[in-house]
């Protein structure tokens, strides 16, 4: 049986025969790998591979691209692929394609080699490592051919380490299973949806509420003592021996935006119960009491207004929102009573900073930062803050024939240059990004001038500064266009939330058990909002984050990472929370 210990020991001739296949008739990868030895971890061995091909001349990568065969192409049907090519091939039901999915794949794999010079890549076990459908892997194939060249090669290259990542697996006989399990749970949750397509899990919804039951299901199996507050937020305590000692707070939230991803918030709250549920097994206590939230709403999908959950424990919750309709005309208040919580009750949620020991956060990246870098975690050093507004533009509905052009106030085009506007005074600023999400044309007809436009702004940089002046710029921009196209502007300002940077103390707890497990700490800037940035407010937080895939794609089906990233993640939670004492 190869080991981490022996592949460290062995000569190098041995070392390269060991790793045999990892690298599709490659060994001039582990060859290179050979003199970095020893190897801390497996995270270790997976990153100093990688770095040799990183390194690695222009024509080298593309010889290993090259070295890979086509999927379910030529070589496959004539049987001439090699025994981890065969049973991956097959582990994804390639060999068992219908004549028309063969085809599809003949004609793609042609297109593909003719527009990139190598063949189509793709870690066919897919992020659990159990294997993806014929379907995922042809809509994959079709989705990546429309990439640049150089995107693509990067994206190819990931795909050649996923599948060695695979195989080295296999070889050491290592199983993520704790990053299988949440992935697993993921899977579960993420099949309750508001929508029929894709998953939307608005606040207090019938999918909200199941999924709320079924997280403090699987909180109470991990050992913990659970109950769901009167915002909604689901908590499990996994409580010290000392019943006076502090609490150290996790978890992210569990609702999502609309057709959004499945790890988006609830990483953060599965990844813990996971690790609670290992040292309860083991009959491990920690010296302080552990608490896993599942916030119930922090994207403002239903009411607008962000943060429900967290801002109810921080004791920030303004009881004036209970009042908030949704599109429906459901008060937020309405919608909790018919749910079983007791709005009266949210003030008493709130915590007390001295109780707490501070607010750990583990969630998928959001973007490519960690992905470009080949590196499966990163450490938050701060989150930036974030303004949101609601506008309504109100012009002169008439006739889109008969009204000449100089006559019209056309709430659409004053949209359309406030769109511009966003975009220009946001471009070229450090972490500075102004998007405008929503645009709607209320009751809107082809053939009429649109009188009436409704639009969001979301402006966010990691300096208040920065976003306060481009926000001050933005509304003066939005005064500016409607005077000149004589339409009447009304704008409500929906979030104000500050940058919140993280307490030096956890990050470096959290780098350094990163650094424990083989992995480099890399510090990085959340553009996302997040709800550690609301538990700031009364206690010291960091966020851990792991590698999010497809490019960094979120709020978004596509959103995906792999098991092996999450266990890894697990391990890092759980060496950080052993590594805190009862005081701190
Ligand atoms: C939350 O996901 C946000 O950053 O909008
Ligand atoms: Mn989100
Ligand atoms: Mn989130």
């Amino acid at each position: 049986m190869t080991t981490l210990s022996s592949l460290n020991t062995l000569d190098a001739a041995g070392f390269v025969a060991a790793l045999n296949g990892i690298y599709e008739h490659s060994p001039w990868i582990a060859q290179r790998a050979a003199s970095a030895r020893p190897f801390a971890s497996l995270a270790a061995l997976k990153l100093a591979l990688q770095d040799v091909v990183d390194t690695a001349s222009e024509d080298e990568r593309l010889g290993l691209l090259r070295a890979h065969p086509e999927l379910a192409g030529k070589a496959a049907i004539a049987g001439e692929l090699t025994a981890e090519s065969t049973g991956e091939q097959a582990a994804s039901g390639l060999n068992l394609c219908s004549a028309e999915e063969y085809a599809t794949l003949q004609r793609l794999n042609a297109e593909y080699n003719d527009r990139f010079g190598f063949p189509f890549i793709l870690a066919v076990k897919g992020p659990t490592g159990r294997g993806l459908t014929r379907t995922a892997i042809i809509d994959t194939f079709a989705r990546r051919l429309k990439n640049g060249r150089a995107d693509e090669m990067a994206e190819a290259l990931r795909q050649v380490h996923r599948i060695a990542e695979i195989r080295l697996n296999a070889l050491l006989g290592v199983t993520p299973s704790i990053g299988a399990q949440v992935m697993d749970w993921a899977e579960i949750i993420g099949a309750w949806s508001d929508a029929d397509e894709g998953l939307t899990c608005a606040y207090l919804t019938p999918a909200h509420c199941r999924t709320a039951a079924q997280i403090e299901a699987w909180m109470m199996d991990a050992g913990m003592q659970t109950h769901i507050d009167a915002v909604g937020n689901v908590v499990g305590r996994y409580a010290a021996t000392d019943p006076n000692a502090k609490t150290l707070m996790t978890g992210s939230h569990y609702d999502t935006v609309r057709n959004g991803g499945k790890y988006d918030g609830r990483l953060g709250i599965l990844l813990p119960v996971a690790i609670v549920r290992a040292l309860h097994l083991r009959g491990e206590r920690l010296p302080y009491h552990l608490e896993v939230v599942g916030f119930a709403e922090e994207e403002g999908v239903r009411f607008r207004s962000t943060f429900l959950g967290s801002s109810a424990v921080t004791g920030q919750f303004d009881l004036d929102r209970l009042d908030t309709q949704d599109a429906d005309g459901v008060s937020m208040r309405q919608a909790l009573l018919e749910t079983g919580h007791h709005p009266a009750a949210i003030p008493s949620i709130a915590r007390r900073p001295e109780d707490l020991l501070g607010f750990v956060e583990v969630h998928i990246e959001q973007g490519p930062v960690l992905l470009e870098r080949g590196l499966p975690l990163g450490v938050v050093t701060a989150i930036a803050g974030s303004s949101r507004y609601l506008v309504e533009l109100r012009g002169v509905a008439s006739h889109a024939g008969t009204t000449p052009m100089g006559m019209r106030r056309d709430a659409a085009a004053a949209a359309a240059e406030i769109v511009l506007l966003v975009e220009s005074r946001c471009s070229g600023v450090p972490s500075l990004v102004g998007t405008v999400g929503q645009l709607e044309v209320p009751a809107g007809s082809v053939n009429v001038i649109p009188g009436a436009c409704k639009l969001s702004l979301d402006i966010r940089a990691a300096d208040d500064a920065v976003r306060l002046a481009a926000v001050d710029d933005i509304l003066a921009g939005i005064s500016a266009i409607c005077a000149r196209r004589g339409i009447d502007e009304k704008l409500w300002k929906i979030v104000e939330a500050e940058a919140a940077p993280c307490s030096p103390r956890l990050m470096d707890a959290l780098g350094a058990a990163v650094e424990r497990a083989g992995v480099p700490r890399f510090d990085l800037l959340s553009g996302a909002g997040h709800d550690a940035m609301q538990m700031a407010q009364i206690t010291d937080v960091a966020m851990l984050f792991t590698r999010c895939g497809n490019g960094g794609i979120s709020h978004n089906p596509l959103e995906t990472m792999t098991a092996d990233d999450a266990e890894l993640a697990g391990q890092v939670l759980l060496d950080f929370l052993r590594s805190l004492s009862a005081g701190a």
